[in-house]
């Protein structure tokens, strides 16, 4: 339901049959808060509190909210904060894909039902953004993110650690024998050492600076580190900049256009960014009815060198892109490729924001366009008889050597069969094989865990094997490496070609070609299919499962709700 033209606390008021009972109740109520008359004729700034208990990546809320609080008095706004679900990778089960949807839903109906004027979203841990970029884009009121940061970097000995990728890389050491029970655990309380989340190019990295091309955050903001005093004074500028959009009526269509999309995905190819950032901002971009055209993210992906040397396809981390002047020098480095006229939370264009930074320092850590860290865009996108939607790769985080490669595929039919199946020493398996993982995608799982970055199987392992190709319908963490073809749609549960696929079958992958085929010819196909039958999952005739079981959509349109997504499409990007 569209809320009225009213501002602050005349905006949307509950339905009593009587508007003036409604706004005499209602102030009557907050009353009861300890606010003053001349507080409540404010402009409302509401401020979502994703603070959990559950959520280390978000421990630094209340300390942010102060600080946007402050922002926002000093600008003469009301500062509102109220809660939304708060999502963490490691505590939700089966997977906190399962819940970005909800939490987007939460978001959304919460900034339509209560009265604001702006909002002011803090995210971080990696769904937490994507969730209320929807659900703000969805609701339409001006509103502007602001990201907990990410973690400084922890040590172990002298080495450098970064989280999650040095977690699975220490995690394949143990698997292999080659660190202990003991050593392992000590390892774990050396990992994350502060608040914020993770520091490597992972997820949260990714959909911060893709939040900060899009225009929806104040420059600067994706990657100055949790516990840094900048921090705040970024959250303050955050709090300031809300009441000023709210006075502009600024709201996301004006800045969330097909050409701001483009950004964010040149953004993400560029820093070599989570794959998570492809479904993610499919999903935002579907809230304002664009759909995402994966042959041109493909071209676009070819037309665009990997400039940042972070962890995991480079050797730097998150402070490190902050002390070299965090997204601006990406996007200086960028600027004969990005639309610059397009409106920022600012009020100022891309272009205006570029033109303004400072002068570079000599950094090492944004490459510049004639020298990058790898010639072409990190993803790329396949298709082929096994993936008729596509699937995509992260090129840049590969050995090469596999990215032309046929072999046998060893099938694993859910993530139970390749749990129970995959380290035993009986398991037929060389490394010239590849690894097939399916019913792991979004109604499969459900939830499209990040389990595409299957482990090498124990006894290859033993014997160093560290790549080998492995695909699936699953996702990937940001975090993790690896010849790992993900994504692949449509998924298995939904009969896509994956689910026909048999161990000893031939799967060729060409990814210079963009090729993922499976050997088998269509008649052979066509027979399998008649035996096959979706999974079932249990509990799912009532509840939330229900809702996504029957609602999720498929990877090529961001794993949104069917009836969330703006339909019909109004235009694709990238453009
Ligand atoms: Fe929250 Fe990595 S677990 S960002």
């Amino acid at each position: 339901m569209a809320k009225d033209d009213a501002k602050g606390m005349r905006a949307g008021l509950a339905q009593y049959g009587d508007a003036g009972f409604s706004l005499f109740l209602r102030k009557a109520m907050i009353k009861g808060m300890g606010y003053s008359d001349d507080d409540l004729e404010r402009p409302i700034i509401a401020i979502t509190d994703t603070f959990s208990g559950y959520n280390a990546c978000h421990r630094t809320v209340p300390d942010l909210i102060h600080a946007i609080e402050r922002g926002v008095l000093l600008a003469g706004g009301l500062p509102v904060r109220f809660p939304v679900i708060s999502v963490h990778e490691a505590f939700s089960h089966p997977t906190s894909m399962f819940l970005r949807n909800l939490m987007a839903i939460d978001t959304e109906e919460m900034i339509r039902a209560q009265p604001m004027d702006a909002v002011v979203l803090i995210g971080g841990c990696d769904k937490t953004v994507p969730a209320l970029l929807m659900g703000a884009a969805s609701a339409n009121v001006p509103a502007i993110m602001e990201v907990t940061g990410p973690m400084i970097t922890g040590d172990y000995k002298g080495e450098r650690l970064g989280a999650c990728t040095d977690c699975r890389r220490l995690w394949g050491m143990h698997r292999a024998g080659r660190i202990g029970p003991e050593e392992i655990e000590e390892i774990g309380g050396r990992l994350m050492p502060t608040a914020g989340t993770c520091m490597v190019m992972g997820t949260a990295s990714t959909m911060a600076l893709m939040t900060e091309a899009l225009g929806m955050m104040l420059p600067g903001g994706a990657a100055i580190p949790a516990v840094h005093a900048d921090r705040l004074r970024h959250a303050e500028a955050t709090g300031r900049r809300a009441v000023e959009l709210a006075a502009a009526g600024v709201t996301p269509d004006r800045i969330m256009t097909p050409k701001a999309f483009a950004n964010a995905f040149r953004v993400l190819l560029a820093v070599g960014g989570s794959t998570n950032g492809l479904i993610h901002m499919t999903a935002v971009a579907g809230r304002m009815g664009l759909k995402v055209d994966m042959a041109a993210i493909d071209a676009m992906g070819q037309a665009t060198p990997v400039l940042v040397d972070l962890k995991p396809s480079g050797q730097h981390y998150m402070e490190d892109l902050y002390k070299a002047g965090g997204l601006g020098p990406v996007l200086r480095a960028l600027k004969p490729l990005l639309h610059l006229d397009c409106l920022t939370v600012t009020g100022r264009s891309l272009g205006a924001e570029v033109d303004a930074l400072p002068e570079d320092w000599g950094q090492n850590v944004v490459r510049p366009l004639n020298d990058p860290l790898y010639p072409q865009g990190g993803i790329a996108v396949l298709a082929g008889n096994l993936a008729p939607g596509g699937a995509i790769i992260k090129q840049a985080a590969a050995d090469q050597k596999l990215m032309r490669h046929e072999g046998r595929a060893v099938v694993f039919d859910s993530l139970e069969d390749m749990a129970n199946r995959l380290d035993d020493p009986n398991l037929d398996v060389t490394a010239d094989d590849v690894l097939v993982l399916r019913n792991a995608g979004p109604k499969g799982a459900p939830g499209m865990p990040e389990a595409g970055y299957i482990p090498i199987p124990k006894k290859l392992a033993e014997q160093g094997v560290k790549d080998m190709l492995r695909l699936s319908d699953a996702r990937m963490s940001g975090t993790a490496f690896g010849a790992i073809v993900l994504h692949v749609t449509p998924e298995a549960a939904v009969g896509g070609p994956l689910a026909l696929v048999r161990t000893g079958d031939r799967i060729r992958l060409d990814v210079p070609s963009r090729s993922l085929e499976l050997l088998v010819d269509a008649a052979e196909l066509a027979r399998r299919r008649v035996g096959w039958r979706p999974p079932t999952h249990p509990g799912s005739e009532r509840g939330y499962l229900k809702l996504y079981l029957e609602q999720v959509s498929q990877a090529d349109e961001g794993c949104d709700f069917d009836f969330l997504t703006r339909r019909p499409y109004v235009g694709s990007t990238p453009v």
